[in-house]
């Protein structure tokens, strides 16, 4: 008889393939009312020689379905994830377009660029990421005291510990300086930041490139010619630009160097403050000061430092009006840079 039953449910089991399914039979076998409870019921009529024997038999029988019961449920379940999955998951990762992977943001590819056309003129590209620095970085070691008024150029957001988010990437000048071998030729992109307030061509974090030469009898001559070389690699010739005298702590005597706005094409714009020209390169020959602080001999060696304005030179670059798209998630200005 027990055997009967067991079989009679394994059937019923084998063609149960839902999980509404296996809940049924479980009531049928296990439940109050079923089966199982009504042999047990059972046994209370029976002889004191029967019971033992039979009682065995129910209660193997109970350990029986409920263990087939067990096993048959987590395979339901489990083919019905299977199908879940394969129903919700259908894309296969090598069929995704290769369009709907998205492209480089506009300044990574400039920097990509610019670093290209550096190394071509013999310079080595240093990683400078780091984004939080001392204030010696930033300021003393670049010729840059406490209360000196060119603090006053560069809101600064301070950490509690008096650490601060470097703005403007000479903060790495001084790191050059102390552990690369003479003659130097490096430049140091990274992340700025400053306090300031939001315009077409202001934002309170950008990119410069940083760069540097040191070299024994390095002049202004050098200066002059290298920077006409690298605005010629930049913009294939087709721009205008000035130099003209600037000041910076760091640098003695100190330039600018202004680009012709490309998006008004001098005419003047809010991308240039309606002057016609973006200030695209400061730069100068370096302070002894800051030779000295980084550990060389300004009678031996002399060099020229410049901070190249990344974002600025996207901007113009790729002829993009606003600096805030640059931040902006517009897929229609950054879709264009799709190689
Ligand atoms: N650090 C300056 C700034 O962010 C830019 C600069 C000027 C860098 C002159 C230089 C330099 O290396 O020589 O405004």
């Amino acid at each position: 008889m027990f055997e009967d039953i067991l079989k009679n449910f394994e059937n019923k089991l084998n063609n149960a393939n839902k999980e509404t399914e296996l809940d049924a039979l479980r009531v049928e076998y296990l439940g109050k009312k079923g089966i199982v409870q009504s042999l047990m019921e059972k046994i209370k009529t029976l002889s004191n020689e029967e019971k033992p024997s039979f009682g065995k038999n129910v209660n193997l029988l109970k350990v029986n379905i409920t263990n087939l019961l067990d096993e048959k449920e987590i395979k339901v379940k489990n083919s019905m994830l299977e199908k879940e999955i394969s129903n919700t998951v259908k894309t296969d990762l090598s069929e995704i377009e290769l369009e709907n992977m998205g492209s480089l943001h506009p300044v990574t590819l400039m920097q990509l660029e610019l670093e290209k056309i550096f190394k071509s003129m013999g310079f080595s590209v240093i990683d400078a990421q780091k984004e939080v620095v001392t204030e010696f970085e930033n300021f003393e070691a670049v010729n840059v005291p406490k209360d000196h008024p060119a603090r006053d150029m560069q809101d600064t957001f301070w950490l509690e510990n008096g650490q601060l988010l470097k703005t403007q990437t000479s903060a790495m000048q001084n790191y050059c300086l102390r552990n690369l071998d003479m003659p130097i030729r490096a430049i140091f992109p990274g992340r700025c930041f400053r306090n300031e307030d939001v315009d077409a061509c202001h934002e309170m974090s950008f990119f410069q490139m940083e760069g540097m030469i040191v070299d024994k009898n390095i002049s202004i001559a050098n200066l002059k010619y290298f920077m006409d070389e690298l605005l010629q690699k930049i913009f294939n010739d087709k721009i205008n630009y000035r130099l003209r005298p600037g000041y910076f702590p760091f640098t003695e005597p100190s330039f600018e160097i202004d680009v012709e706005c490309r998006i008004c094409k001098g005419k003047g714009c809010p991308t240039c403050k309606n002057s016609g020209w973006l200030e695209l390169i400061p730069g100068g020959m370096i302070h002894p000061n800051v030779l000295r602080l980084g550990g060389v001999d300004p009678d031996k060696y002399q060099g020229f430092a410049f901070g190249l304005g990344l974002t600025r030179l996207a901007l113009m670059k790729y002829e993009i009006s606003d600096i805030r798209d640059l931040n902006s998630c517009n897929l229609k200005i950054l879709n264009q840079f799709k190689e």
